[in-house]
This record gives structure tokens, sequence and C-alpha cells, in this order.
């Protein structure tokens, strides 16, 4: 089964639909089986092998975090076929990987700590073509009742809005709008423009977690980014000192 033929993959809209919902509000959420599948064996495994090992120690639990992103189901969960046939319905004609994949930890422990980034958009951390998007699935459900994602529908439309940047991201100037509380179930995949707006909804009511991941998608044949001799803001460091430090 794939997105093609799961009659409930589009939330009951046809695929072109679907695509003028994306040009309008920025994002869209698809229900594939396989993948709610895939993700409900990737969260036994966080539990198992990765939060299983928790301690205090913030630096090792953050490592854990990192580790999990490149388990070999996590890579695999963003090989899926339908991802691409979906990112290149989106838009995105030529799709390649941008940067690796990213884990988003939510919660009021010592690992999560209570943080979300505020409004802020993901195409400064990229520099790439101006038509990438962000795939992005939870573990959890994630809604008003637990901890999830706002977004400001439409606003990608304006492109990059005032903002800083910050060690984090690109953190937009305040926006005094509330924005929409995402309810999206564990295993779907949420698929949004590099340009919309979104932080972490963090609620302070909300005992458990949130583990979310997300990998971005450019464009390679996206002739603005071709004039800017395809680079992006990704690059690849070793830290040749660490051993020393044992
Ligand atoms: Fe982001």
């Amino acid at each position: 089964m794939s997105v093609v033929d799961e009659p409930d993959a589009l939330r009951g809209i046809s695929m072109r639909e679907f695509v003028a919902k994306f040009q309008t509000d920025g994002f869209v959420i698809v229900k594939l089986q396989s993948l709610i599948q895939q993700t409900t064996v990737l969260r036994e495994q966080f539990e198992a092998s990765f939060q299983r090992r928790f301690t205090d120690d913030v630096n090792r639990n953050r490592n854990l975090l990192k580790r999990f992103a490149e388990l070999p189901g996590t890579a695999r969960l963003f090989l899926h076929p339908d991802i691409e046939i979906m990112v290149r319905e989106l838009g995105v004609v030529e799709p390649v990987f941008c940067g690796p994949i990213v884990t988003h930890y939510t919660s009021h422990d010592v690992t999560g700590n209570s943080f979300g980034l505020p409004f802020h958009q993901d195409w400064p951390s990229m520099g790439s073509s101006r038509n990438s998007m962000v795939v992005w699935f939870s573990l959890t459900d994630a809604g008003a009742d637990s901890h999830s994602l706002v977004v400001l529908p439409g606003r990608h439309m304006e492109g990059l809005l005032p903002g800083r940047h910050t060690e984090r991201g690109y953190v937009l100037d305040p926006i005094d709008k509330v924005g929409e509380i995402l309810q999206i179930r564990a295993g779907e995949m949420l698929i949004m423009s590099a340009f919309l707006p979104h932080k972490t909804f963090v609620n302070p009511h909300y005992e458990g977690w949130k583990m979310s991941l997300s990998r971005r998608f450019d464009d390679l044949s996206n002739r603005e980014w071709a004039d800017r001799g395809f680079a992006n803001a990704y690059g690849t460091s070793v830290d040749r000192e660490l051993y020393r430090s044992w």
C-alpha cells in the first residue's frame, strides 16, 4: 500500500486539493499506515534502548538522542518511497536530502528542560533551495493535550520574516498571534515549507514526553539555488580533540 492507493492517506481529499492546501497553508499532514507501523517500532526501540539509558547526565542523554537519529531504522523511515513521492507532488522536482535527521525531544525532565524554540523559520539554517521542505514525524501523539508544534498557516508566502540569528536558529521578532496547535497522531507525516513560521508547543501541564524527528529536502532543479552554486549551511566537522579528553 502506498500514498497512491491508501484511501485516507490524504484525509479524504484529492492529490490536487492536497497540493493546493499545501500552497495555501504551507503545510499538510499525510497518514500512511506503513509509516505509522514503522514509527511504532521506532518508539518501542527508543524507549527500550535509548530512554532506558537516560541518567541525570543531560549531555549523555542528548548524545543518546543524537545516536537515535543515526539508528538504521530511523534512517529507513525517511527513505520510505512515499515520502519522495509526496515531496515531488508538492513541488520539489529533484529531491535531495538537506542535512542530517534531527531529533526534537520535548519534556519537563532535565533532558527536555521544558525547552521550546520560539517562532522561527527553518530556511535560514539551510540557506539552500527556496522551495525546500521539512518532513516531520512524531513518535508520540502530538496536540494541545500533549506537546506539539504551533504553526502560522499561510505566512510562508511572505518569505523571510524579520528576526535575528541565534545559536539555535533564526528566531522571528515577537509575533502576537497564538497560531495553530497541530494535532498529529504518532506516525503521521507533516510536510511543511521551510518558510512556514513554527514553534514548539510546550504544554505546562503535560507530564509525558514528545519525541519527533525531522529531515529536510532540497530541490536540485531550483535555478536560483543553482545560481548560488548548490551550497547549503550544513557541513561535516570532526572533533579531533575528543579522544584526548577521556
Ligand atoms: Fe524548526
